[in-house]
């Protein structure tokens, strides 16, 4: 049978981007299992066995309680698990001072639902018929914003400025605050931070000012805290957390140990929250409550704070710190390459500039080489213009062991080296300091 679909139908049962990729990856690991392919386009957490143990603890401690009846075999709130809400309310009033009560938190199944309550009950047509744009202030961001909202045309994303420093082959992307545009038909705004794919953290400064400027509108501005501090905290530089009026700060309990679960958070002004619960109310009634009751052990023992800390954060923080020390030592000095600053998140983020051949290119030639990355252009979601810039980058996931990092690192430099070198004949301006 041939199902007839709606615009939504096809829109939604369409695979895009990287789910696209995905499947040549998947397809590439299966059919040349021979071959020893070094996996470098993860985006699972690793299985880190004190973080296995830990939800194992919650897990025995939760089934040997009276509890487990009321949390599995019954329907809950459409907000969430109470006692995984007040867990939360407590925690944050102590860690930062805040005044939140149980109104202002709500519990989604994953984050990445949360944006799609935010996409679609901020973002897509007024009842008058105006359009209301979904903001992402910098790009490239996470790429599953881009199949969060049934109105496609609502995405729209911004051309950062580079920060660029290049003798140590390093950069690190702005907010373009002189082209960023938000009015009246801003519906809200959302970001990564720690950002995935870049690892870059905005500045408290870069967000308050983004704040400023939503808050005549009453625009809400969704901070997504998926990497950041209290857990996972895989940042790898002090940050602090930024609250306000119109900001709802999200996180989520999966690079916590927790991705099957499906566990996200919003905390933010009750008015905003209730919107997202009547969302969730009529999509899904409620999130499951397992994950959720283990989730509330695991903040008010300290355990998820300390293993975050102590265990998550340190295991990524390494990879980042071998790949930096590694692409210095193998790649060539004299050529435009250069790591985004690794502030945070799962992955490192390298652009070649002036790439001779296109990112999705250089994924097939890694692929030869029996390393597998991720083409940069899958983290563009929104991005009308075109940029070179776009196709010139590769996400590169820290979940590798350190012996694979290694290896791929000195197979991706003579690759890089091949690729530039082919084309120098062409091309005598491909140098280290001509940047388009
Ligand atoms: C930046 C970012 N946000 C949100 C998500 C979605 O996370 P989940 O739906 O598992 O909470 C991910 C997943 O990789 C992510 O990287």
């Amino acid at each position: 049978m041939i199902p007839n679909l709606s615009k939504i139908g096809v829109q939604m049962s369409s695979l895009t981007g990287i789910k696209a990729i995905s499947k040549d990856i998947i397809e590439t690991l299966q059919t040349k299992q021979k071959q020893d392919f070094i996996n470098l386009s993860a985006g699972n957490p690793v299985l880190l066995p004190k973080v296995e143990q830990m939800w194992r603890d919650c897990t025995a401690e939760l089934l040997a309680s009276s509890e487990y009846g009321e949390v599995v075999c019954r329907y809950g709130s459409s907000q969430g698990y109470i006692p995984l809400i007040e867990a939360i309310a407590k925690d944050f009033n102590r860690r930062y001072g805040l005044s939140l009560n149980e109104s202002n938190i709500l519990i989604t199944p994953g984050s990445q639902m949360l944006y799609f309550y935010a996409a679609n009950a901020f973002g897509g047509y007024t009842s008058k018929g105006d359009l209301k744009q979904i903001v992402l202030p910098i790009s490239p961001d996470y790429t599953g914003y881009g199949g969060i909202c049934l109105v496609p045309e609502a995405l729209i994303s911004y051309k950062p400025t580079l920060d660029i420093d290049t003798k140590a082959h390093r950069f690190k992307y702005h907010p373009d605050f002189n082209n960023l545009v938000i009015t009246e038909n801003t519906g809200c705004i959302l970001f990564s931070r720690p950002c995935n794919p870049t690892g870059n953290i905005l500045s408290n400064d870069e967000i308050k000012k983004i704040a400023v400027l939503a808050k005549p509108y009453n625009i809400p501005v969704f901070i997504d805290s998926a990497y950041g501090p209290p857990f996972p905290a895989i940042n790898f530089k002090d940050m602090t957390l930024v609250f306000g009026e119109n900001i709802v700060h999200c996180m989520s309990f999966s690079k916590a140990g927790l991705p099957g679960e499906r566990i996200g958070v919003a905390i933010g002004d009750s008015k905003i929250i209730q919107v997202l619960e009547s969302f969730q109310a009529n999509l899904c009634l409620h999130p499951s409550g397992y994950g959720q009751a283990i989730a509330a052990r695991a903040i008010n023992s300290g355990a998820l704070e300390y293993i975050s800390t102590e265990v998550i954060r340190p295991f990524y923080k390494n990879k980042i710190l071998l790949i930096e020390a590694k692409l210095d030592q193998e790649m060539p000095k004299n050529l435009p390459w250069f790591l985004h600053c690794g502030e945070g998140a799962m992955f490192a983020w390298l652009w070649f500039n002036n790439l001779p051949i296109s990112d999705l290119d250089l994924y097939q030639e890694l692929k030869q080489v029996g390393v597998i990355v991720v083409a940069g252009r899958f983290f563009f979601p929104g991005l009308k213009e075109d940029w070179s810039h776009k196709y010139q980058c590769i996400r590169i996931s820290l979940t590798a062991s350190e012996q694979q990092i290694e290896t791929a690192m000195k197979r991706l430099a003579e690759v890089i080296q091949q690729v530039y070198q082919r084309s120098s004949f062409k091309n005598p301006s491909l140098a280290i300091g001509s940047f388009s």
